[in-house]
């Protein structure tokens, strides 16, 4: 059995057609905007998601930290979750180097934040405040279980944003994986918000890359801005390549995933000493809660590593695994089968 690696979706090695593709790709100097595959990338992502235009960019972070920079001038402010990737991991990037404050509000377990509280945030013009510039979503939102944001809870934030002549943004770094659980598309999730990112290297297996959309006024700004940090990439279209095959591809494969992490929350929680909140397990992530046990999570991960599954410890109770499209169902078998063992001889 080759090892079962649940660490993140992050981990996902290119499938055969996007090899091929890339090695096949036309290539130019996309910094001179020439780059036909990465202009088809684009084009194709932005017509995915209703928007006018759309920028390939090398990560989810850079994705993030254009698109707040491209809406925020410095010494404004973001309102967004407390448990945001924005906020929580992103190196302080949005305060680093774009001089933007984050206000952050209570994400509840499903990822959303209390509406009443987002417009309550929202700050008066008054001197003394930094002045509220942008909303941020996170949509799968990955600390809160994975957890699909409807198009309803957006378009309700949607409403305080222009209510308050506020941009929303969405990490949609997951977002497909949302669309997918909700039986619904990306572009009717996101079709009223100003912008959203999502990426090419997670569940749909890419090397690398990001994408953000929205209007072409606001693209061309984060072009300008992906340039300054460094990110303004040439030949670039061997990545736009699998890009492409991925939005072709790979957008199916998530059901699978959701499935197989349905199966391993299930088998987890009939596991004595072990617990999931299968209510809120929609997507691909699943963290695990040690209950009633003497052994702490870094143990549990050690072990399991020598059985060859690898998955993180997450806090001092908890254990985050994310399946993806290098895990098949005999990798959640096996996963069940050793973490059974582990459990029934430790407790
Ligand atoms: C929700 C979310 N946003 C953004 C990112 C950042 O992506 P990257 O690792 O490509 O910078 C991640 C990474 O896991 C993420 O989970």
């Amino acid at each position: 059995m080759n090892t079962v690696d649940l660490r993140s979706d992050t981990v996902t090695l290119p499938t055969d057609s996007m090899r091929q593709a890339i090695v096949s790709a036309d290539l130019g100097d996309d910094v001179f905007e020439e780059d036909p595959t990465i202009n088809d990338l684009e084009e194709k992502a932005a017509a995915l998601f209703g928007k006018e235009a759309a920028l390939i960019v090398p990560s989810g972070t850079m994705a993030n930290l254009v698109s707040v920079l491209a809406h925020c001038d410095r010494g404004t402010e973001v309102i967004l979750g407390d448990k945001a990737h924005t906020y929580m991991y992103e190196a302080g990037g949005i305060a680093a180097f774009g001089g933007v404050h984050p206000r952050t509000l209570k994400n509840f377990d499903d990822g959303t934040i209390d509406p009443d509280e987002i417009q309550e945030a929202v700050r008066p013009d008054n001197v003394h405040f930094p002045q509220t510039a942008l909303i941020g979503l996170e949509n799968s939102h990955n600390v809160c279980h994975g957890s699909p944001l409807t198009k309803t809870y957006i378009d309700e934030i949607v409403a305080i944003g222009e209510e308050n002549k506020l941009p929303v943004h969405i990490d949609g770094a997951r977002i497909f994986n949302a669309a997918v659980a909700l039986e619904t598309t990306v572009k009717d999730l996101t079709e009223n918000v100003t912008s959203v990112s999502f990426c090419l290297s997670k569940g749909l297996s890419c090397p690398v890359g990001s994408v953000v959309c929205g209007s072409a006024k606001f693209i061309a700004k984060t072009r300008r801005i992906r340039k300054g940090l460094g990110g303004g990439m040439r030949q670039a279209g061997v990545l736009a390549a699998a890009g492409i095959v991925a939005l072709d591809e790979m957008i199916e494969r998530l059901k699978t995933d959701h499935a197989n992490a349905r199966r391993l929350a299930e088998g987890i929680d009939a596991i004595d000493g072990l617990m999931v909140r299968l209510d809120l397990v929609k997507t691909n992530i699943v963290y695990v809660e040690l209950v009633n046990n003497t052994r702490n999570p870094d143990q549990v991960v050690a072990a399991m590593k020598d059985k060859g599954v690898k998955f993180f410890a997450v806090g001092p109770h908890r254990l985050r695994m994310v399946t993806n499209s290098g895990v098949e169902a005999e990798g959640i078998d096996h996963t069940l089968e050793e973490l059974s063992l582990y459990f029934a001889s430790s407790s």
